[in-house]
């Protein structure tokens, strides 16, 4: 297939991406690199031994799309391109809305028009709010707690309101849990800008030396040492899961929801140990209050996907711990920027 991949210069979409490449798929790139570097895209094709199209530009430009869509006959859509930190959600609502919604409407609108009927789109756990229990499963209640939640439940709407409109139309809502990890060649990985929102990033880079040690957000959490728990999916697992529900889903129309996590949750201290063990060092860390807007424990019963895609999570914390360490380690300033 030719699957147009939005935002596939980011941290999931460059994995996805090189995993569509090696299952023979052919893949086209659009972005605008507000959060990623042209660097990334290199390394991709150096580790994919193939070169990729790329268009340098905005999801919302219908101009642009329309053009992307003449210039290749696109089978599928992987969606990634969007706006991902909630605390600045919180602070730039319009711009989480626009981005996020406004751009999926675009890219849709111009799927329609140009008969490209199938779309995989990078929905997210925070779509289950303060989940009333764990594991959670796709049928429970949805809700948000954020802006950036609202803007994927709203593109989840919008797009089963679409689907339902265009029955030609196959469209598969992943819910990611909490993506790590990265590719085993420490070629590419996860290159936050600025103070890192999420745990891994930010133990990596105290590992590494770039901050002095961890905030740990509350440990008088109903969880067994207090500390959040979460269901860390590696992030090759996460584009293995995208290239099986494309293969599988793009022929079958209506909408397909799967949550694509572990099933296990780790506390925030589990995960600090898991990094200390790969660096063979302890890491400095300070208990601070929540984070407001935070929840408990979430974790995914996977058992949906497992059962109609085939799909399972296969690596473990300790793996993600050690892929990240290596990337983080050659890396530590990421991808270079010079190009950018
Ligand atoms: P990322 O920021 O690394 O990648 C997103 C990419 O989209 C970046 O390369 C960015 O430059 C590009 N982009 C942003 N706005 C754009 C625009 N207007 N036009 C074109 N390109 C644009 O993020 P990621 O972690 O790879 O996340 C990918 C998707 O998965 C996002 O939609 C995110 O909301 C979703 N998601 C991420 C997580 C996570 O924790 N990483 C969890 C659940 C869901
Ligand atoms: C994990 C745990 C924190 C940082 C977010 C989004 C979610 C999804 C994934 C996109 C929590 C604790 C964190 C730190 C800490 N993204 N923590 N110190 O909040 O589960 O999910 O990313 O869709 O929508 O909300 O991930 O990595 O920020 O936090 O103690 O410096 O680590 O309290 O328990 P979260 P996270």
């Amino acid at each position: 297939m030719r699957v147009l991949v939005t935002g596939g210069a980011g941290y999931i979409g460059l994995h996805a991406s090189l995993e569509l490449l090696g299952a023979g798929h052919e893949v086209v790139i659009l972005d605008n690199l507000v959060n990623s570097k042209r660097e990334a895209l290199g390394r991709l094709e150096t580790l994919a031994g193939q070169s990729v199209s790329f268009y340098e530009g905005d999801v919302r430009d219908r101009a642009l799309l329309d053009r992307v869509f003449t210039d290749h006959k696109v089978d599928a859509v992987m969606h990634f391109a969007g706006l991902k930190a909630v605390g600045e959600s919180t602070q730039r609502p319009l711009e989480y809305y626009d981005v996020n919604v406004n751009g999926s409407w675009t890219l849709v609108s111009a799927m329609v028009h140009h008969q490209v009927h199938c779309i995989v789109f990078s929905s997210s756990a925070t779509v289950y709010g303060n989940p009333h229990e764990v594991p959670i499963r796709e049928d429970f209640p949805l809700s948000a707690t954020n802006p950036y939640g609202r803007t994927k439940l709203v593109v989840e709407e919008m797009l089963r309101d679409v689907a339902a409109a265009y029955p030609e139309l196959s469209v598969v809502l992943l819910r990611y849990f909490n993506p790590g990890g990265a590719h085993k060649s420490g070629l590419i990985g996860e290159d936050p800008n600025g103070i890192p929102n999420n745990l891994i990033p930010f133990i990596a880079q105290v590992a590494v030396g770039k901050r002095d040690q961890l905030a740990v957000f509350g440990d008088d959490y109903d969880t067994p040492d207090g500390t959040g728990v979460r269901d860390y999916i590696h992030v090759l697992d996460l584009a293995e899961g995208h290239v099986v529900a494309l293969e599988r889903l793009h022929h079958e129309r209506g909408v397909h929801v799967y949550n694509l996590g572990t099933g296990r949750g780790y506390s925030v201290l589990q995960v600090l140990k898991a990094f200390e063990a790969v660096v063979g060092r302890p890491l400095k860390y300070r208990v601070v209050d929540r984070r407001p807007g935070d929840i408990g424990e979430c974790w995914a019963d996977p058992a949906k996907a497992t059962e109609s895609l085939g799909w399972s999570a296969k690596r473990g914390i300790g793996e993600m711990v050690e892929d990240v360490w290596r990337w983080q380690s050659q890396n530590p300033d990421g991808f270079s920027g010079l190009s950018d």
